[in-house]
């Protein structure tokens, strides 16, 4: 399998390109280290869940929290897209790329009044319910408002999404959601509150999964739960079904998008619900490099101690390494007939977990650039000021054409919300 396969990513001539932009250009252009993010990529991905899931009524939420940049936002409001946030930062970010409020599905364990509050003003599509506590304060505040709340349960299905255990949600021992049992309870006492308007069931068992069979076992337990309820006389318009579609970073095989969504339309045959689903990853996550010039090369002294390659994006920019084990792959951007070594591919941050790859054969120079592809998800989101390092910036391409869309961070910018205290 090429290390491109499912990426908007070729060598032409030996330079690598993203449609038809050289990376170096961009590179050369606005500096390094620096998110390019392809839109005709994403647009694909958005088009491949439209074939998958046409045996079924459905709608993608894009999840925000993947990459929130407004470019993409837009992007996929363009195409049609809803959106699945997880915080009033994120319903902001929808709002000013234009989405609009009611395409908005809102979910997260912990939401405050403050954001239940301005979700309810702008009209949010359906809260994702967690827990019998957030249920109470939505009625509550739904009715302080004078208004009813759309929502919807997020059922906790307890089946194990075989993935990392950080971004694994869907098992008894994950805070997320309500257990089934309770559930139907919960329900209950919607049905029985004039300010809530129960839409839907939901539920988002984690990310990465590339196996069909838990998303399966998690569908068919809402859809139990769905005929009890229809039994007690409580209707279900819509089937959240999460996102966590797994993809491919190196040699993974991805999800069977086909094979998922062909099996999804079987078990829903002769239902009235839509389907609805949150992917991120799947959308955006090999739509995007982070490309980093190698700064220092610092070969090993000693047999068997390993060389460094010291590039100038580090684990403030990228933590999915450091965090998760997650193994990106490295490629140059212009290719080198000079002979390959191993190499740590390492940041400038003081801390031996700042890795971006470990163990990598590359033909390296000092000054050469490379790319660590598959990090259009979890990027640029995750980044921080960690060792006040500015925060990268942010490239759209489309076709040979590129835009920047979140300019680099500047000392001033991060400096701008602190204050020396008041002289007592
Ligand atoms: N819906 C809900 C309720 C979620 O919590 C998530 C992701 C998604 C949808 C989107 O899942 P996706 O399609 O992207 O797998 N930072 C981690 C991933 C955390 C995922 C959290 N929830 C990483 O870098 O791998």
């Amino acid at each position: 399998m090429s290390t491109l396969a499912d990426t908007p990513l070729a060598y032409v001539d030996g330079q690598l390109r993203m449609e038809g932009a050289a990376l170096s250009d961009i590179a050369d252009a606005v500096g390094t280290p620096v998110y390019v993010y392809s839109s005709e990529y994403i647009v694909d991905r958005l088009n491949a869940f439209a074939t998958a899931f046409a045996g079924v009524p459905h709608r993608v939420h894009y999840s925000v929290k993947a990459n929130s940049n407004l470019a993409i936002l837009a992007l996929c409001h363009a195409q049609g897209a809803g959106f699945d946030i997880v915080s009033g930062g994120e319903l902001s970010r929808v709002l000013a790329a234009g989405g609009n409020a009611e395409d908005v599905i809102f979910s997260g364990v912990g939401k405050s009044t403050e954001e239940i509050d301005f979700a309810l003003k702008v009209g949010i599509g359906c809260f994702n319910v967690e827990s019998p506590g957030e249920m109470a304060r939505i009625a509550n505040r739904a009715s302080v408002l004078g208004t009813t709340a759309p929502v919807s349960i997020r059922v906790n299905p307890d089946v194990d999404p075989k993935t990392h255990p950080y971004i694994s949600t869907g098992l008894q021992q994950n805070k997320f959601g309500v257990p089934v049992e309770a559930a139907l309870d919960l329900y209950r006492d919607a049905a029985s509150n004039p300010t809530l308007s129960i839409r839907g069931i939901d539920c988002h068992i984690g990310s990465q999964i590339t196996s069909p069979e838990p998303l399966l076992e998690a569908l068919s337990c809402l859809i139990d739960l769905i005929d009890k309820l229809a039994n007690e006389g409580i209707d279900i318009e819509h089937v959240d079904l999460g996102g966590g579609m797994g993809i491919r970073y190196s040699d993974e095989t991805p999800l069977d998008l086909e094979n998922y969504g062909r099996q999804v339309a079987d078990l829903m045959s002769g239902r009235p619900q839509q389907i609805l689903l949150e992917p991120g990853r799947s959308i955006v996550a090999n739509s995007g490099v982070l490309l980093t010039r190698v700064e220092y090369l610092k070969v090993a002294g000693k047999t068997n101690a390993p060389n460094f390659a010291v590039v100038d994006a580090a684990m403030n920019d990228l933590i999915r390494p450091a965090l998760y084990q997650a193994e990106h792959t490295v490629v140059p951007v212009t290719e080198s007939p000079a002979e390959e070594q191993n190499w740590d591919i390492v940041g400038p941050v003081c801390e031996s977990a700042d890795f971006l790859a470990k163990n990598r054969l590359l033909a390296l120079n000092e000054g050469d650039l490379v790319a660590v592809t598959t990090t259009g998800a979890y990027g640029m989101v995750q980044a921080s000021n960690y060792n006040s390092r500015n925060r990268a910036c942010e490239v759209l391409v489309n076709g040979d054409a590129f835009s920047v869309v979140r300019r680099r961070e500047t000392i001033e910018d991060q400096l701008r919300l602190e204050r020396l205290p008041d002289e007592t």
